[in-house]
């Protein structure tokens, strides 16, 4: 008996559930179908059967209560599935779906993000790369909407890898804005920068205190998506780190933790990330990000542990150790969202070690004052997108740590829970508005890939807060019951 495959394209995975084998009855041989069971029952869940036409892959999912743990395990089959169409050299895939279309989506999404390659800087890249040109979805009930809008988040995630990814050889503080320009103009946001005569008329005391060891100029930039259509009558602001190499200044780094430090501007990468996908999408919303950028250097006039800078808010902080430098740049940049009079501010940024230490790479900590409501959305999406967030306290007494002796406040607390200092140390700056802060020190940069997570620039923060706005601020209006 010949075999039958109903499938039209070339190289083919059916993603079915490991409990209802019937969803492939008619797309296997009979004998297949056989093998498939005998295989289940050992607990083997992926398989590969070469056709003439084709490869033929299954993968069958097992089904998690759970709908979060659902989505990642999708994603995760998805990278997955890559390293097979890789050791065959395979360039396109259709994915044939015989359970949920989200996890459909999510299959997908993983096997693009696992899919990306940073290879700008080989002389030969075409030799390293591995491209996959083209994932098709058939048989699926998916509307091309929601595919689209899925391609232009992967775009978007993208986008901050390459920024990340990117060496500081070439990307200064000036190259960074100009890349921001750019994203802005393909996605359809505006972006102004702020050169140093102006971040001095406007009395940035922590960007410029921090630049002071530099060869370049800082940059301050504004980015903002506003749509006509927009459903929030005040601007959400997000605030992205962005140093573009941190070397510790005269508080040096050692080695080992300085030659990753050009990810230091991955808050600043998330953020621009983020206005690509929202602009991309044209969601509804009116959204503005702010970017202060410089490298940390040492060099004549760097800024000195023991100095008093004044910052962009007029407090005045004794400088304890030029490594704690992103929390003087953020200050500003928290200072400058008053003059929106912002819905809720959102800062990120690669903060300190302490994060790293106390959770690794797969959590953002994150910290604030935003209502429990905003919170809750923000945990639910960071389930969502597996982009998992944990609260940490902002209790008062840890502001002690902060106080000094001789100005109002101090760049460093004690060696213990750095984040939340750190976070503290913020809280002095904001406004009169919701705030929260997210040190994605640990899960911004990998040296090693990690599932779909590919080594280096992760891209984390965009598909988290892309997911957030849209459902917080532009799902479609509840209906209205009161008839
Ligand atoms: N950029 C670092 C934090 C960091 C650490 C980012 C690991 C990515 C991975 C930050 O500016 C820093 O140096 N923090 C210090 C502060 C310390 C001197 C209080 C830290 O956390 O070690
Ligand atoms: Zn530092
Ligand atoms: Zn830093």
């Amino acid at each position: 008996m010949a075999v039958s495959v109903l499938l039209p394209s070339d190289n083919v995975v059916l993603l079915a559930e490991k409990t209802r084998l019937n969803q492939l009855d008619g797309l296997l041989a009979p004998a297949e179908l056989v093998f498939l069971q005998q295989s289940v029952a050992r607990e083997v869940y992926s398989f590969f059967f070469p056709r003439a036409e084709g490869c033929v892959f299954v993968r069958l999912l097992k089904a998690e209560k759970d709908p979060f743990l659902a989505q990642e395990a999708a994603r995760l089959a998805g990278n997955e599935l890559l390293r097979e169409l890789r050791q065959y050299k395979l360039e396109t895939v259709a994915i044939h779906n015989c359970c949920l279309e989200d996890r459909t989506l999510a299959f997908a999404e993983g096997l693009a993000l696992g899919s990306y390659q940073f290879l700008k800087y080989f002389t030969h890249p075409e030799k390293k790369a591995k491209p996959l040109q083209e994932i098709r979805l058939e048989n699926s009930q998916v509307s091309e909407a929601k595919v689209k809008e899925l391609n232009a988040l992967l775009e978007a995630t993208f986008f901050t890898r390459d920024l990340v990814n990117e060496p500081y050889s070439h990307q200064g503080a000036e190259q960074l804005a100009r890349a921001l320009e750019e994203i802005g103009a393909t996605c359809g946001f505006s972006v102004e920068i702020l050169g140093k005569e102006k971040i001095e008329t406007l009395k940035m005391g922590g960007l410029l205190a921090v630049n002071r060891g530099s060869q370049d100029p800082p940059q301050f930039c504004i980015l903002e998506w506003r749509s006509a259509a927009a459903r929030n009558v005040k601007p959400i602001v997000l605030i992205g780190k962005g140093v573009v190499f941190d070397t510790g200044g005269l508080s040096l780094k050692p080695t080992e933790g300085m030659d990753y430090m050009k990810c230091d501007m991955g808050g600043a990468a998330a953020v621009a990330g983020t206005l690509a996908a929202v602009a991309s999408n044209n969601l509804p919303i009116h959204l503005i990000g702010l970017i202060p950028i410089t490298d940390n250097l040492i060099g004549a006039g760097a800024f000195a542990p023991g100095d008093v800078i004044t910052m962009y808010s007029g407090h005045t902080v004794e400088i304890m150790n030029t490594d704690a430098e992103g929390r003087l740049i953020l200050a500003d940049a928290l200072h400058y969202a008053k003059k929106y009079d912002p819905e809720l501010v959102l800062d990120f940024a690669t903060l300190t070690g302490a994060a790293v230490k106390a959770l690794g790479n797969q959590a953002i900590c994150y910290m604030g004052t935003a209502p429990k409501s905003i919170k809750e959305a923000l945990e639910a999406s960071g389930m969502a997108t597996y982009e998992r967030l944990v609260e940490l306290p902002l209790w008062k007494e840890y502001g002690e740590e902060i106080k000094s002796n001789i100005a109002d406040l101090k760049n460093l607390g004690s060696s213990n829970a750095g984040m939340i200092t750190a976070g503290k140390f913020l809280e002095h700056f904001v406004g009169d508005y919701p705030w929260l802060h997210f040190d994605i020190a640990g899960p911004a940069y990998l040296r090693t890939a990690n599932g779909y997570r590919t080594k280096e620039g992760t891209g984390v923060g965009v598909r988290l807060l892309y997911d957030f706005l849209k459902k917080q601020y532009s799902a479609p209006e509840t209906v209205n019951d009161e008839r």
